[in-house]
């Protein structure tokens, strides 16, 4: 890389050559080219620093240049990058999905590599619908998921959405359904379940749902296990934001004590230092797909499924959350943040504040004024994801005390700055 080129520079390059994903097909000038990075903290390529209250993508759970994720992918890298797992296996893919077995069992045991989050629930819905096949009910395909869920960009993960949706359109597989969530009680499940359930594969929740930080209540998520087990159906619980500590515990279905019969993870699984996704299921999911003798076992898979440096990752981040306590430390930071915001609440302009662990959102009463915080405090040095009405914070499980004192005050100075505007 040429050290001189500033922000502007690249950014005229990326003008001409790069699409980014998520974005209008021109970047602004206001673009955040990042360089390096260190704790929670970003560089840009004009040298401006920033604390970064959004983990990248919601990944980066471990902030940046986290030393032993960095030695271990070093490490592995040079000894054996990977080996294909379909006639094979490596070290690393075998240790890491026993770590996994240890930390999500008893009942969730057996766990399927992939890539990142949209293929985690891609064949997460695969097995649900072979898994009703081999029980002799192929008619049983309908995938069903909640208002607001978001389960990737996939043709199945945009099916998801549901109509209306920017991710979907009309060629959008079919046989996904999506129906209110807990803001109508479980009844609306319910009900479609009565009419449905016999058709139905598999329900879809996100314990904490990614867009927005809302958290389903646990009497919801026990309530969703129940109406699963009477009808037959398999539970998927997308922790592909929520896993691997974002919530406070490893995984955010703990907090309710319900079990899914099958569990997506990705983002926080290699902390953003490599792409990595899991799909763990319970032995018996395992056990139906192996008892059938006309199907050579799950037929479905991803040149890099259980790559070994990725997998290598995965197992150095997880020895990072256990021995720095980063549990521990993402629910006293999220606590810390909760109370910190509480006087936003006298706000007119602020609708809900709401979150738990280190996933916590702000809704305005105008997406525009939620658009203007997010500016604010990007001038100020604190970068926070916008989605919809929401301010959005997911920063690093690392966070100091004093990294979300900062955070706190900047969203509060920018709030009661945004609140003044009349749209
Ligand atoms: C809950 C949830 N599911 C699935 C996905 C898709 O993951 P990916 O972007 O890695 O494909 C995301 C990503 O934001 C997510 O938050």
């Amino acid at each position: 890389m040429n050290e001189t080129e500033g922000q502007a520079e690249l950014l005229a390059v990326d003008a001409e050559y790069l699409w980014h994903p998520w974005s209008p097909s021109r970047v602004s000038p206001d673009t955040l080219v990042a360089v390096s990075g260190e704790g929670c903290e970003v560089t840009d390529a004009d040298g401006r620093t920033y604390l970064d209250a959004k983990s990248s993508g919601f990944n980066a759970t471990l902030g940046y240049a986290c030393r032993p994720v960095v030695d271990a992918i070093a490490a592995q890298v040079a000894k054996l990058m990977t080996y294909d797992m379909g006639e094979g296996a490596n070290i690393p893919a075998i240790r890491l999905a026993q770590r996994i077995g240890e930390l999500a069992g008893p009942a969730l045991t057996r766990t399927f590599f992939c890539n990142s989050g949209s293929e985690a629930m891609e064949a997460a819905i695969r097995i649900a619908r072979f898994y009703q096949a081999v029980l002799g009910s192929p008619e049983r395909g309908l995938v069903v998921s909640l208002h607001n869920g978001y389960h990737g960009a996939t043709m199945a993960g945009a099916a998801t959405a549901g109509a209306p949706s920017p991710i979907s359109d009309e060629f959008t597989p079919n046989g996904f359904v999506t129906v209110p969530g807990p803001e109508e009680g479980i009844g609306a499940l319910k009900g479609f379940l009565t009419d449905h359930g016999r058709r139905t594969a598999a329900v879809l929740v996100e314990p904490v749902q990614s867009r927005g930080a809302y958290v389903m209540p646990e009497d919801y998520l026990r309530g969703v296990r129940e109406l699963c087990d009477e009808h037959g159906i398999l539970l998927v619980l997308d922790e592909v934001t929520t896993g691997f500590g974002r919530t406070g515990l490893m995984f955010g279905y703990q907090h309710a004590g319900v079990q899914p019969d099958i569990l997506a993870t990705s983002k926080g699984l290699a902390a953003g230092y490599i792409s990595l996704g899991a799909v763990t299921t319970t032995q018996h999911v395992f056990e139906v797909f192996d008892s059938n003798k006309k199907m050579a076992g799950f037929v479905h898979g991803h040149t890099h499924s259980g790559h070994a440096t990725a997998c290598a990752a995965g197992l150095a981040v997880i020895d990072h959350i256990e021995s720095e306590q980063l549990l521990a430390n993402t629910r006293a930071r999220g606590e810390q943040l909760l109370a910190a915001l509480e006087p936003l609440r006298e706000l007119a302009r602020v609708t809900d504040i709401r979150g738990r662990g280190l996933m916590i959102a702000v809704e305005m009463d105008r997406s525009r004024r939620a658009a203007q915080v997010r500016k604010l405090m990007r001038d100020n040095g604190v970068l926070v994801r916008r989605t919809g009405k929401n301010v959005v914070l997911a920063p690093p499980l690392i966070l100091t005390a004093a990294e979300a004192d900062r955070i706190s005050r900047e969203l509060l100075s920018a709030a009661e700055k945004a609140a003044l505007i009349e749209y």
